[in-house]
């Protein structure tokens, strides 16, 4: 700012200048800097243009367009935290500017501040309800979140206008899909797929969304004849679309629907370990454990993708729960065991609690996965009760993450765990809640246990250090409860 000011009425008004002060106009420097700043810009030398604009900026620093002006083009250069401020300031100035309240919400959004830019999308759309970049940068933010009931709502008021986009439609779909709305998922693929008949990933989401709306509630062949109809030259290999299709009406409990599926490719495939195992799970057929020959194929194959999908699409973090528990005890660790250790997901914070990181497994695919981390000084392929049985180490901590939801009985589990952990030692486990019994073999193939019977299991040769009530993942999108404790071996 200048060290003098007169205003342009004052000398208007014919009153004399302070003798010895510049009169200078700062409206007209601010002007003449925001000149320079967009034109800097247009010709694509943006710190320069907002080096020009800050400037402008402090001249005039009420003036929202320049505000404006100069949050877009930090937004430009990537200065996203800086570019919040003067957008923010210009909002607070002129509040029913649309498209400041759009930037603000891109510019939140990539500054990872997703509260503030759905704050950001929610007062356009006060001020446009039907303004279509709120409604799909919204549903967009949902998605991201997970938040699919909310992004469902905003991409069907982005469709509804009638000139949506191909994409957006298969946006729909993609969004009711995970929220196991099948019926709604064909339609909006089908909407896209009719919108742009020559992409063939439309086509093929609709061809595989009219085969699981069919194979719910009719006989599989009927599923592939609507399969086959609705794809024409664009089918995929049929095996391929009737496991996706199983895995999705098991995820989202169509018993019936998956079981006809499970059965229909057991024909083909009578030794397939996989497919035989949840077929039990599905018809009520009672295991004590889940099988080695299921839990090696199953973990091989789901290898690849386990961290991506396990992490990013179901929320599972158990691993760092459990390392926050872990810490309050304040211990170090001299040898630990990661029994049924996956990929290593939990390696990194064990490894930072102590001495030697043992890891074991059933799966070759899943141990490669975790020796390629490194922080393991031993691994193991085994079952982890065979392991335990042949090995005679102590451990002053035991964990199992995410494991026992493949045993029903735990007996044996806890009688090898308190033979193998040293007095002190620590046993930390989550499992997934349930009740009524002692354990429930679940239609996903997995087993719940009831709060009860570990702590009767527990009972003379444990004490309780924690018991929390978690999520331990999300379960056809909602959140699954179970159970993380530590116990120590009295
Ligand atoms: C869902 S993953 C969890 C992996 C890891 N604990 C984590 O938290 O990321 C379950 C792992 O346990 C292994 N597993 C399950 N039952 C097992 C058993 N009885 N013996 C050895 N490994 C087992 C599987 O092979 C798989 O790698």
């Amino acid at each position: 700012m200048l060290a003098s000011f007169t205003p342009p009425s004052t000398i208007e008004n014919g009153l004399a200048p302070v003798a010895g002060c510049v009169v200078v106009d700062d409206t007209r420097l601010a002007l003449e800097r925001r000149r320079t700043g967009l034109s800097l810009w247009e010709s694509g030398h943006l710190a320069e243009a907002a080096e020009a604009l800050s400037a402008a900026a402090e001249f005039a620093p009420d003036d929202a367009g320049i505000l404006r002006d100069l949050g877009s083009v930090l937004w430009a250069t990537g200065r996203h935290e800086e570019a919040l401020q003067p957008l923010a300031r210009a909002l607070e100035i002129d509040p029913r500017h649309l498209q400041g309240w759009l930037t603000l919400a891109s510019v939140a959004h990539a500054a990872g501040r997703k509260l503030s830019a759905e704050h950001a999308f929610l007062a356009a759309l006060d001020l446009a309800p039907d303004c279509v970049d709120a409604v799909t940068g919204l549903a967009f933010l949902y998605f991201e979140a997970k938040r699919y009931a909310e992004a469902a709502k905003q991409f069907e008021a982005a469709v509804a206008p009638g000139s949506a986009s191909p994409h957006l439609w298969a946006c729909l779909g993609q969004t009711r899909q995970l929220l196991g709305e099948f019926a709604g998922a064909r339609a909006a693929f089908e909407a896209a797929a009719r919108a742009a008949p020559q992409e063939a990933s439309f086509v093929q989401k609709h061809a595989r969304a009219r085969f699981i709306e069919t194979a719910i509630s009719a006989p599989v062949d009927a599923a592939i004849e609507a399969y086959r109809e609705a794809a024409g030259n664009a089918a995929d290999d049929i095996e391929a679309v009737c496991r996706d299709a199983f895995q999705c009406l098991a995820g989202f409990g169509h018993v019936a629907g998956a079981a006809r599926l499970a059965e229909a490719l057991l024909a083909r495939a009578p030794d397939d370990p996989i497919i035989a195992y949840h077929l039990d799970a599905l018809t009520g057929v009672q295991r004590e454990r889940a099988p080695d020959a299921y839990l090696a194929a199953c973990f091989d194959k789901y290898a690849a993708k386990f961290e991506r999908h396990l992490v990013e699409t179901l929320g599972y973090d158990i691993p760092a729960q459990c390392n926050a528990l872990l810490l309050q005890t304040g211990r170090r660790f001299e040898n630990i065991l990661d029994l049924g250790c996956g990929t290593g997901l939990a390696a990194p914070h064990l490894a930072a609690l102590g001495g030697a990181l043992t890891g074991v497994d059933i799966s070759a695919g899943m141990l490669e996965r975790a020796r390629a981390r490194r922080r393991y000084h031993r691994l193991f392929q085994a079952e982890a009760t065979a392991h335990l049985s042949s090995h005679e180490e102590t451990h002053d901590l035991i964990v199992a993450l995410d494991v026992l939801i493949y045993f029903g009985d735990l007996a044996t589990v806890f009688d090898l765990v308190s033979s193998r952990l040293a007095p002190g030692g620590i046993f930390a486990f989550s499992y997934e809640f349930g009740s009524g019994r002692d354990y429930s073999f679940l239609t996903t193939g997995r087993f719940a246990h009831d709060p009860d019977y570990i702590e009767r299991l527990s009972r003379g040769r444990f004490d309780y250090l924690a018991d929390v009530v978690t999520t331990v993942r999300l379960e056809a999108n909602a959140p699954l409860e179970g159970r993380l404790v530590l116990l120590q071996r009295v």
